[in-house]
This record gives structure tokens, sequence and C-alpha cells, in this order.
């Protein structure tokens, strides 16, 4: 079988952490056929050529068109802005390609509609950019759940707060343009959302509210722009499992720098993550000495799966870019026809879903079905 050969659209902060993946998957699981990284994408001849040179890419090109259609490609990793997503993906999966499209899925629930029907018509793998939930301490934090470890969840909390939009005079960007969705909850939030869905199920009704905290942002060439996104996102959550959640996500909130704090709180213990620390979790149970409880920091180890692939020692660390890695593998192990951890259009739908919903309430009020 010839290897599975590789186009990317877009080389920013996504494009090369997608790059690093293809190009050290195999080394990494050693058990999957290297990728030809065959053809790259971005927005001019000069640049592409750069990166693709230094990404280790066969070919490049400014036409995504001709990325997606091209014969030396069977799968596209989609990270341009969110605006392009639905238009990008739906081209290539008519054009017969698997297609890896960084979150969010879409910038409105209908592009993402439109998407879902490209795939199941197309009948390829379409699978999304949520890497925290690869990340072996959630793995492992999910395991426990599900095994009853903290009993039958009733309450989660996730704080997702980073401070990139902070500056209140940091330049208008395609962050702060309407094209590129709500603004936190969305863009951002997506991934409190992918979290949820792992670890506690699906969100049923949802109540929101959104806050700017800079109404406008000064422009590159002078003057300034009103800023038509949201930063702040505040929600609260029903589950169909009948648990409350709230999420808070701030994507100006200076000194946080990728703090993804979860806290899963059952009937029997806790379990707490954060992603500024993402090589541990901490577990509370209600089992043994009541004079000897408290919360247990268990550190990732090769015994949580799959860090043993990237180290042998207990406790060293994986990073950010790690978790893309073993998010390629799921994705390979899917075109495999083989069981993955993984989130596709399908599940990605469902998480759009619940980001509609928060933005119904916001503009009506009051609690809104997912
Ligand atoms: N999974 C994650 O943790 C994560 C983190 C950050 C960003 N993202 C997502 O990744 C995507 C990209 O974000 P980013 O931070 O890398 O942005 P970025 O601005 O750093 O990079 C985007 C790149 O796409 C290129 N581009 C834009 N339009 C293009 C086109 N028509 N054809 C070819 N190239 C084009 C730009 O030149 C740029 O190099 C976004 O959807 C974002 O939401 C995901």
């Amino acid at each position: 079988m010839r290897a599975l050969g590789v186009g990317l659209i877009g080389t920013g902060y996504m494009g090369k952490c997608h790059a690093l993946a293809w190009n050290a998957v195999a080394p990494v699981f050693g058990d999957v056929a290297r990728p030809r990284l065959a053809m790259l994408c971005e927005v001019d001849d000069a640049l592409a050529a750069r990166r693709a040179r230094e990404l280790g890419f066969a070919g490049s090109t400014a036409d995504w068109r001709a990325l997606v259609t091209h014969p030396e490609v069977d799968i596209v990793s989609i990270t341009a802005p969110n605006a392009v997503h639905a238009e990008m993906a739906i081209a290539a999966l008519e054009a017969g390609k698997h297609v890896w499209c960084e979150k969010p899925m879409a910038t409105s629930l209908a592009d993402a509609e439109a998407m879902l029907t490209a795939a199941r018509a197309a009948g390829k793998v379409a699978a999304l950019g949520y890497n925290y939930i690869q990340n072996p301490a959630i793995r492992l934090a999910a395991r426990l759940i599900g095994e009853g470890a903290i009993g039958p969840v009733n309450h989660v909390r996730i704080e997702m707060d980073e401070d990139f939009m902070a500056d209140a005079q940091a330049p208008f960007s395609w962050k702060s343009a309407a094209q590129s969705g709500h603004g936190a909850l969305d863009d951002f939030g997506v991934h409190a959302f992918s979290l949820l869905k792992v670890l506690v199920g699906e969100v049923a009704q949802v109540m929101a509210d959104m806050a700017q905290p800079y109404p406008t942002r000064p422009l590159q060439e002078g003057g300034a722009r009103p800023v038509e996104t949201y930063d702040i996102a505040t929600l609260l959550l029903r589950f169909a499992s009948g648990a409350s959640g709230l999420v808070a996500l701030n994507r100006c909130a200076w000194g946080r720098k990728g703090r993804i704090f979860v806290q899963v709180f059952g009937a029997k213990g806790t379990i707490s993550f954060d992603q500024e620390k993402m090589n541990e979790i901490e577990l509370y149970t209600t089992e043994g000495r009541s004079d000897l409880q408290g919360f247990r920091r268990i550190l990732t180890a090769p015994v949580h799966e799959p860090y043993d692939r990237f180290i042998p020692a207990p406790g060293h660390g994986l990073g950010f870019n790690e978790l893309k890695i073993i998010e390629c593998r799921e994705l390979m192990r899917t075109i495999a026809g083989e069981p993955a951890h993984l989130i596709d259009f399908e599940t990605g739908l469902r998480i759009e879903r619940t980001v509609d919903a928060a933005a119904r309430s916001f503009r009506e009020g009051g609690w809104r079905a997912v």
C-alpha cells in the first residue's frame, strides 16, 4: 500500500504543529508507514516554497484548490484561519481526500452541517484538531471516571484562560472579526467542550453570557476598528446525565498562558487537571482512612498510554506539540479502519450545536437546548 500523501494548508502556529506531527508520527509510534509530505500551501508562492523547504514538503503552491485536487495528496491538513475551514474541507472531501481540520469546525452551524454532509457523501475520514483530549493525563482522568473512581459525576467546572488578546493595544486581527466566529466561545472554548465530551458526556442545555473587554482595537495602518467578537464567555450547562456544569472562557486573562483548569466532582471524589501542568492530575477519593484523605498528585508515566512511545522515563513530561503527534496517530488508525480516539465531524457537529445554543442563549436569554 502506498504511503499516505499529505497536503497542508497554512503554516502558522498550527500549520507548523501539524507538519511536526506528520514528520514525527512514524518514528514516534514505529507501527505506521512514514507519510509522504506531498504539498504545502501558503498565501504566496515565495512563502509557500520557503515553508515547504523548512517543513520537509516535496511541493508547494499558493492555490489551495490545486492542493486539494492534487493526485499526490490523500489527506488535507487544514490549518488556515477559521473562516475558510468549511470551504476548504468541503472541496477536499469532494475531491475524494481525507480531511484533518483544525478547530473550530466552522464559523456557523450551517457551514458545519454542510461539512458533515460532504464527509458522509465522500465516505472519507474527516477529523478535527481537538488535541487536548489526547493528553495521557486526560485519558487517565476519563478512564478513572469511567471506572467509577469518583462515583457518579454530579458537577464539572472548566476555567479556560489565556492572555494572547489581553493587551488592549494588540492590533485588530482575524480573531476579532465576525467572520472568525463568536470569539472565546468557539475560537477557544470548543476545546473545553471536547474535554467535557470525553470526561462527562453530552451537553443537553446551555445558558450563556459573553463580554467584550475592549470594544475597539487599533489597526496596523492607523486608526481603530470596532471589535466584532467576544473575548470572554461564561456558560452554565446541564448534561444529559443530569450533571450540572460551568465553563468560563477568557482570552484576555493577563498572566494565564495556557490554563484549562478542569474539576470533575463526583459522589465519591474529585479529579482535577490544569493544562499549565499538563503532565499530572489530582485525584481525591473518599476511600480509606478519613484522617489521611487528601488530593493525590499523579504524574504521567509510561503506564499512561501512549506516553511510553515518547519517553521511557516517568514524570519527564510531554508537551503541546506531542498531543498533535498522538492525534495524528489516531487519525492514521481511523484511516486504517482501526478503533481510534478522535473527534470526527459527527461529534464535532455536536460541539458546534453547543456553541450555537450558547450564542442563541446570549442573544435571546434563558436556557437553550443543544
Ligand atoms: N488545536 C489547537 O490547539 C489550536 C491552537 C491554535 C490555533 N488553532 C486553529 O488553527 C487554525 C490556524 O490558526 P493559527 O493560530 O495557526 O493561525 P496563524 O495565523 O498562525 O496561521 C494561519 C496560516 O494560514 C495561512 N493562510 C491564510 N489563508 C490562507 C489561504 N487561503 N491559503 C493558504 N494559507 C492561508 C496564513 O498565511 C498563516 O500562515 C485556526 O482555525 C485556529 O482556530 C488550533
